[in-house]
């Protein structure tokens, strides 16, 4: 089904809602903004570059000339940023979802975060992880109905007996810095959404593949060649960004919520419109992820 009809005949209106989305100047998130406010609902982009992000708004108000679209600067790389968030969003009174999008994947070897984590592991979850944390007073307030984790079909990949490892020092591949960074969001979104059981609804998703920048981000070291080849490969055989990110936008509307993941249905489930399931809940799964977290 192509993305345009999905939209319109199996998403209902959205009038009234707000999304607020990270990393939504491009791919992904982007899309999943377009779609939210196709919808008729208002959008918050949470972006580290403020042109990037007027330049993406003005794109969608093109689309959208009457759209609510205001932005908010995080950057998932810095700690200082990501504690000014709750600052940013304490004029909205009630948040339909928070969309958890921004991430990279980076080929660099010795490249950190502001704070001194590696790059991969520290911008794709433990900015995001902090973010949740700066975030906790105004969830367990109620500001938020729901959120939305995005990982990745390569997180079973991931897979750890000690993530910290990873936290300080760019070890083994990038892909392995990349499948273990969302493999720790899958488990994170196991235990929030234990922890934080009746406060807020928390769904997962991964979007397959999607033609997006992905491989083109701002500090990427792939040869322009790669990131030719790359995004013609994700365009060959994945989805849109616009089609992948509908996994987003469900993953942020459909209920019953708690615990639900969605995925593309097709071809591996790297394309085609989203399915769902649900994910079971035991600790175990996420045991490990809560010993590393006591080394951050
Ligand atoms: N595309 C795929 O096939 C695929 C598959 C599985 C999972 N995903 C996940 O989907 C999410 C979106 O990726 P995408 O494919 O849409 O790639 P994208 O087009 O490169 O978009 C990534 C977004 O994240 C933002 N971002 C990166 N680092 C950030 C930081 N430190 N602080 C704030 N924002 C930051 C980027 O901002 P800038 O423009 O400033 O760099 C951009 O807006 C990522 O979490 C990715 O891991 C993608």
């Amino acid at each position: 089904m192509k993305y345009e009809v999905y939209v319109e005949k199996n998403l209902p209106s959205l009038e009234g809602k707000l999304f607020l989305v990270t990393g939504a100047n491009s791919g992904l998130g982007y899309s999943a903004c377009k779609t939210f406010l196709a919808k008729g609902a208002a959008v918050i982009m949470a972006c580290r570059n403020l042109k990037k992000a007027e330049n993406a708004k003005n794109k969608l108000l093109e689309l959208f000339p009457n759209g609510k679209i205001d932005i908010v600067p995080f950057d998932q790389a810095d700690k200082a940023s990501i504690n000014e968030l709750p600052k940013h969003l304490e004029k909205y009174e009630h948040i339909d979802a928070l969309i958890l999008n921004a991430g990279i994947f980076h080929p660099g070897k010795n490249l950190f975060t502001k704070d001194g984590y590696s790059l991969t592991v520290g911008t794709n979850f433990i900015g995001m992880y902090f973010a949740v944390e700066a975030l906790k007073d105004q969830i367990k307030a109620g500001k938020f109905k729901r959120l939305v984790l995005v990982s990745s079909i390569v997180s079973h990949q991931g897979r750890s007996r000690h993530y910290e490892k990873y936290f300080k020092q760019e070890h083994r591949s990038s892909f392995k810095q990349y499948a273990v960074s969302k493999r720790m969001i899958l488990e994170y979104g196991l235990y929030l959404s234990n922890e934080l059981y009746g406060q807020v609804e928390v769904t997962l998703c991964h979007p397959g593949l999607a033609s997006t920048n992905i491989v083109g981000g701002e500090a990427t070291t792939f040869s322009k060649r790669f990131q030719h080849l790359g995004k013609k490969f994700m365009h060959k055989f994945g989805n849109s960004a616009d089609k992948s990110s509908l996994c987003l936008v469900e993953a942020a509307i459909k209920s019953p919520a708690n615990l639900g993941y969605f995925y593309p249905k097709h071809f591996f489930h790297i394309r085609g419109i989203p399915k769902e399931k649900r994910l079971h809940l035991n600790e175990k799964r996420y045991a490990r992820l809560l010993k590393s977290l006591s080394h951050l």
